[in-house]
Order: structure tokens, then sequence, then C-alpha cells
């Protein structure tokens, strides 16, 4: 096995090494290309490249559906930043405000079927399921996404179908990428199955640490507006949790969430959130879903090196800063 920087480091090679300019449509590829060379944790790549390796097919086999399934998750993100107002992205202008609304669905539309036509980049034996898996994955997350929006506009939302949203929305990108990953390195279906299951639990600490930080992370490093979540009243899991628990808090929250948008309002919030303990709990929760990704790997065939290999890729994502 690599180290985890030399496969997130052979998809950035890969994305640079992409030709995408186009002279005609220059506002149809220029966006995409903006989206994609900003850099970003190449998360979904460096998962599926880990667990073709940890199977026995090379990570080079493996680069191109890797680099797919980073366009599609990009893909996602210029259309996340649209729906939730997102202005800033890795630390520079989300696509939709640097160029506009439109630009951001169409080029999106386009970095889908780019997705799909560099996940079809294997093996014929092997394209039928890695399609499958990957198609209906991408159907979880536009259902997740739905449900994110939904809740908007909830007052109160369970903290199961909260997990449920983030599942889809998140976790099942991760899977795919952990499975497909799988496939390629030529894993059984138990093993594959076993490794979606990593990805799935894996994505839910992920989006709870993404939320956690949404508020409380470092401006500087985390590369989104902090407070965003807290002006779109996304049930993220710091409110969903902070509502459940009940009392004059909560009730204050529910007020709260009334305030129109802004600096104030996220000052509120987050005094609110840190009086209840929030940040703790949202790091217990971290911690037991990152114990369940690891327990999928440990009911994999895979050698003790090779799960040493997740775990500390478990272990890099939950003390992040970005
Ligand atoms: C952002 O994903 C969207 C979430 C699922 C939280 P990442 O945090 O992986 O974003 P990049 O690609 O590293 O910027
Ligand atoms: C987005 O969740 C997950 C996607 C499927 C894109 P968020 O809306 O929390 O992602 P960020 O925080 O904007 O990256
Ligand atoms: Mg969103
Ligand atoms: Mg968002
Ligand atoms: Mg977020």
């Amino acid at each position: 096995m690599l180290r985890i920087s030399e496969y997130s480091a052979m998809a950035e090679a890969a994305i640079r090494a992409l030709n995408l300019s186009s002279e005609t449509f220059d506002n149809l590829y220029a966006p995409i290309i903006y989206g994609m060379q900003a850099g970003g944790k190449r998360l979904r790549p460096t998962i599926l490249m880990m667990a073709a390796d940890a199977f026995g097919g090379s990570p080079e086999k493996a680069v191109n559906p890797a680099i797919g399934i980073e366009m599609f998750h990009n893909f996602t993100l210029l259309h996340d930043d649209v729906m939730d107002k997102s202005d800033t992205r890795r630390g520079r202008p989300s696509v939709h405000a640097k160029w506009d609304d439109n630009t951001a669905i169409l080029s999106g539309d386009t970095m889908l079927t780019l997705a799909t036509k560099k996940i079809s980049e294997v093996d014929d034996s092997i394209l039928r399921p890695i399609l499958d898996t990957f198609n209906d994955q991408a159907l979880r997350v536009y259902e997740g996404q739905r449900l994110d929006m939904d809740f908007e506009n909830m007052t109160e939302v369970a903290l199961d179908d909260y997990i449920e949203m983030i599942k889809l929305k998140t976790g099942a990108l991760l899977g795919a990428a952990a499975k497909i990953g799988a496939l390629i390195g030529g894993a059984s279906k138990e093993d594959a199955e076993k490794m979606y299951d990593f990805g799935l639990m894996l994505g839910v600490a992920f989006q709870i640490e993404d939320d956690y930080l949404d508020t409380f992370g470092n401006p500087d490093t985390f590369g989104k507006p902090i407070g965003g979540d807290i002006n779109n009243n996304k049930k993220t899991f710091l409110m969903v949790k902070a509502l459940a628990t009940g009392g004059p808090n909560a009730e204050a929250l529910k007020v709260a969430m009334k305030m129109p948008a802004g600096p104030t309002k996220v000052k509120t919030v987050t005094r609110i959130y840190e009086t209840m303990g929030m940040p703790a709990l949202s790091k217990a929760d971290v911690a037991a879903y990152s114990s369940k990704a690891l327990a999928a790997i440990k009911k994999t065939s895979l050698s003790d090196d090779r799960r040493e290999a997740f775990r500390k890729l478990i272990d890099k994502l939950i003390t992040r800063t970005k």
C-alpha cells in the first residue's frame, strides 16, 4: 500500500492532466477546470484507489474511475453551492458566484456526463457492476440533497431522519468509491459490500464533522464561509441534536431560527450550541461512526496491514481542519 498522500497526489496529477479546455465552448468548460483544479482533499478518489490497491489491483488501473468519482463530487458541489447560496468554496468564489447560476447548472450537468465516461474506463468484465453501483449511489445523493432541502423548512427533524439524510447525500458516494475500488481490485462480492459499508459509515462521520466545522471551524483553513448552515436553517447534526435535547436552550434555538440571516444570527446560535456542549457531543458521534467504519473493514478478508491503512485514513479525516 502507498501512503494516503501518494494516492491523493496521483489523483491530483491525473486531474491536472485532463484536457478539458475548449475554444468554442469556453464558458462551458472553463468553470469545470476552475472547479476541478481548485484543490480539495481528493478524498473520494483516494478511497477508490486505496480500495483497488488493497484488493490487489494497481492504483494506476483505478485512476480514471477515481477521477470520475471526483468529477461527480465536484458536479454535486457546483449545484450544492447554488442550492445552499454559498459563495465561497475551497477559499475561492464558488462557480455560481464567479459566473452565474446557469453556468453552475450547465457546467455541472456536463461534469456528470464526463464523470460517467471516466468511471466507465474499466475492463468490460467489471463494467456492469461498476456502472450499476455508480448510478444507484448517484441517485442516493440526489435523494439526500432533496431531504436536505426539505429539512430547511422544518422546525424539527428526528436524529434518525438526519442520519438517513446524510447517509444518502454523503455516505452513498464514499460507499460507491470504496466498492468500485474494491471491484477494480478484484474483491469478492462480500468484500465489496463490506467496503461499501465502510464508505457509508465513514461518510456519516465525515458529514457530522463537516457540520461541526461549518460552525466551529477555522475560516482560514475550512475554505467555506463559517455559519452558512446556521443562516440557511440547515438541520445539521448540531441543530438536530440540540433541538432533541429540549429545554430552554432548544426553545431559544427555535426563536433564533426565525432571525434574519446574518452575523447576529450566527453568533446567537453558536453561543447556544456552546452552552449545550454541542462540540463535544458531535465529536462523540464522529468517533462512534468512525468505529463503525473500522468495524466494516475488520469484516473484510483484508490483512492487518491493509486494514491499518484504512484506519489511518479514518483518523486523518476526523482530525481535519478543512
Ligand atoms: C464537501 O466535501 C461536501 C461534503 C460532503 C461535506 P469535501 O469536504 O470532501 O470537499 P473537498 O472536495 O475536499 O473540497
Ligand atoms: C453537501 O453537504 C453534500 C453534497 C452532496 C454536495 P454540504 O452542503 O454540507 O456540503 P458543503 O458544506 O457545502 O461542502
Ligand atoms: Mg448542501
Ligand atoms: Mg453546501
Ligand atoms: Mg457542509
